[in-house]
């Protein structure tokens, strides 16, 4: 970003938990989650995920935000003008840049499943025929080799059309009211949903942990679920907070926005499991999960046909206020580190997503087979950039906040310089000195057998 647009300020609190909750709410909530949900043991993984979300989410979101409204800077910028001296935590920004370019790309072969979905919402091809077979259907689409592609194609070169016109502006106008419709969407599906036979079986999947089924694989993925969510420890955030106005409350939008992207998760599931009893799906399908499920909810339900195109299209709007999020990181970075121009540095980030994000959609079809450490290049990109490189930025920023910045310039952040007061701070201390560090790094070794 610009030194010019670095320093915009976010007109109201209402502009500022718009954009941050349009950056978190995406197909991390409505594609992600149910999947991640369904493949650990539901209930279960449910328990944590909200657990993480508050103990460790809402903490290193309001030590983003702080990061990036004090310094009025991008992720590297942030750390270097307010680290101790000769220290090298600036480095960190890196894996946050090596995660925004991963995520880019696989994220966009999901949203391209949604291109494709949508057109086929609206022609009725998807609608039309209640009697097919879903699994079949999408198995036969991602497992092609042309079709996966263009959809991923287009969905990029719209993200790069939108980042180059630095129309950025007006799809975050335009999303302010499409995600609230979004919402209500999704409110009237899950009443939907509740009328189903599977209801109760597919709620009781969701929210009745069994305990025996939690290990470290369920932690670890409870956890990248939660940081995946909230677009944290890659400095997303951070770049967000760094528009905020001097009188935005920090904790108060980090705990509004935690909380809408939850409840935006939360509904989600509601909607897809009974769905999966219903129809006597796997709650453990993966990634394909929800392009299978919801086309037969929208198959039964009068109207489909236009429930399903309104649907899919507000999904890729709320994709792509994520996937401009996750590429201003880079693009930032290209422009402020390595000095190129803006126009160059979008080329350059959507290139790289243009290649890798090819690899990922042929990851279901001519390059299944092609594994590493046993996962597709779809698969592995998934994995390590959720369970590792955010969980591990977000570490690094809650012990940098925690213990390497001077405490005035916590209580100056959190006060709004003595503006305003704030009764957490004691407890946002304690959560970014000892639980999310402490917390994150046994959820680490545990997960390497360690302990
Ligand atoms: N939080 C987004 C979602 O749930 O869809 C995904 C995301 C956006 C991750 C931006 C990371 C990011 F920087």
């Amino acid at each position: 970003m610009s030194e010019k647009t670095q320093r915009a300020v976010f007109a109201t609190r209402i502009g500022a938990v718009a954009t941050t909750v349009g950056s978190a709410v995406g197909l991390g909530n409505i594609w992600r989650f149910p999947y991640e949900a369904g493949t650990h043991g539901g209930g279960a993984f449910m328990l944590f995920y909200i657990l993480f979300i508050f103990i460790l989410g809402v903490p290193v979101l309001c030590a983003e935000y702080m990061l990036g409204r004090g310094t009025r800077k991008n992720v590297f910028g942030a750390y270097r003008v307010t680290q101790p001296k000769g220290s090298q935590w600036h480095l960190a920004g890196v894996t946050g840049i090596l995660a925004s370019i991963l995520i880019l790309s696989f994220y966009s072969v999901v949203a391209g499943w949604t291109v494709e979905y949508f057109f086929g919402s609206v022609s009725g091809a998807l609608t039309n025929n209640p009697s097919q077979d879903l699994h079949e259907r999408f198995a036969e689409f991602s497992g092609g080799t042309w079709r996966p592609l263009i959809w991923t194609w287009v969905f990029l070169l719209t993200n790069f059309v939108v980042l180059l016109r630095g129309v950025t502006k007006g799809i975050e106008k335009v999303s302010n009211f499409l995600t609230p419709m979004l919402f209500v969407l999704l409110v009237i599906f899950c009443i939907n949903s509740l009328t189903m036979s599977g209801a109760k079986e597919g709620l009781e999947f969701l929210f009745r942990p069994d305990f025996s089924k939690i290990d470290s694989k369920v932690l670890l993925a409870a956890m990248g679920q939660a940081f995946f969510s909230l677009s944290l420890g890659l400095g997303c955030m951070l770049t967000y907070g760094s528009y905020f106005s001097p009188r935005t409350r920090v904790v108060r939008t980090a705990v509004t926005t935690a909380g809408l992207d939850t409840l935006v998760a939360i509904l989600s599931g509601v909607i897809i499991f009974p769905a999966v009893f219903t129809f006597g799906m796997s709650p453990s399908a993966g990634p394909t999960l929800v392009f299978e499920v919801l086309p037969s909810i929208f198959n039964n339900l009068a109207l489909g046909r236009v429930w399903s195109s309104l649907f899919f299209f507000l999904l890729i709007l709320a994709s792509l206020t994520s996937t401009i999020s996750m590429s201003e990181i880079s693009i930032a970075f290209f422009v402020e580190q390595l000095n190129m121009k803006r126009t160059t540095a979008t080329i350059v980030n959507t290139s790289i997503a243009f290649v890798l994000g090819s690899l990922c959609a042929l990851s279901f079809g001519p390059l299944s087979d092609f594994t590493i450490f046993g996962m597709t290049v779809f698969n592995l990109f998934d994995y390590v950039s959720s369970n590792i490189l955010l969980p591990f930025g977000g570490l690094v920023v809650s012990f940098f906040v925690g213990w390497k910045i001077n405490s005035k310039f916590i209580e100056n952040e959190l006060t709004n310089h003595g503006q305003d007061s704030c009764h957490v701070k004691g407890a946002l201390t304690i959560c970014l000195r000892y639980v999310a560090p402490i917390g994150i790094s046994l959820i680490f070794l545990n997960t390497l057998g360690i302990i």
